[in-house]
């Protein structure tokens, strides 16, 4: 494979949600996992895939300074997030510089992700393509339901996907899609689709899980620990 230069490719890394559904006592992207903080995992994760150069952490603005020690020797800037995911994306990407070509936006919550799902994205927004996100078949019966939980239609699930992170993006695309936001999303790719660019997708992993809950953490503990976890299949283009 051919070297890949990294420098124009900046990863945003919303990592200021206080993790209310963890319930650690700490913001989640501090909480450790095998005695390294999620965020440091996930951030070092990108950066193993030699195909990201700088890293925009956004924290707490009561753990800027904390956090600035947990990178040493790492091409990572911290700044202050916002009260809510959208306002820390839109904080990261003041504070990603015109020259920079490619953005990620990645969840510090995803701290297993490998880096293949960075390079798949990454390469496939290399190749010119606006907005990428990675993937996944939705595997679960989806029904719809009323207010009193009753069945109201049956989903064709064959064309619904669960979308993860990192989300790749022509930088200039997505500064013009956070210029016309209103209101908090849990997806970036959301408002590029919102200004009618076309939002491709890659296949993601299953390893790539957002840790929510304080089941998510322990499995995540247990994946790491190299508890028996057979390999995924690998998805294929039909699925994606
Ligand atoms: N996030 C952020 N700024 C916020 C809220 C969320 O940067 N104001 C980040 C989180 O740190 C996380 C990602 O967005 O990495 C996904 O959000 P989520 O999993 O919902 O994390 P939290 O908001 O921290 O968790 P909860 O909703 O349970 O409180
Ligand atoms: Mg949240």
């Amino acid at each position: 494979m051919s070297a890949v230069d990294p420098s124009g490719v900046v990863a945003i890394v919303p990592a200021a949600g206080s993790g209310l559904r963890l319930g650690a006592g700490v913001p989640k992207a501090f909480v450790e996992l095998g005695g390294v903080p999620m965020v440091v995992r996930t951030v070092d994760g990108l950066l193993e895939s030699g195909v990201v150069g700088r890293v925009v952490v956004v924290v707490p603005v009561s753990e800027v300074t904390a956090a600035a020690s947990l990178f040493p020797g790492r091409p990572v800037t911290v700044v202050p997030g916002g009260a809510d995911r959208t306002a820390s994306v839109a904080a990261g990407l003041r504070a990603v510089t015109s020259d920079v070509d490619v953005v990620l936006v990645h969840d510090a919550a995803r701290p297993l992700t490998p880096p293949d799902v960075v390079r798949r994205v990454v390469a496939a927004v290399r190749s010119g393509l606006p907005a990428v996100i990675p993937v996944l078949p939705v595997t679960d019966t989806v029904k719809q339901v009323d207010a009193d939980g009753v069945v109201t239609a049956t989903v064709d699930r064959s064309a619904l996907r669960a979308v993860q992170t990192p989300q790749g993006f022509r930088r200039s695309d997505l500064v013009r899609a956070y210029a016309g936001v209103s209101g908090a999303l849990t997806d970036d790719a959301g408002l590029v689709e919102a200004l009618g660019d076309s939002v491709h997708t890659v296949a993601g992993d299953p390893v790539a899980f957002k840790v929510t809950t304080a089941w998510d953490l322990r499995i995540a503990e247990l994946i790491l620990a190299g508890a028996s976890v057979p390999e995924h299949p690998p998805i294929s283009a039909e699925e994606r």
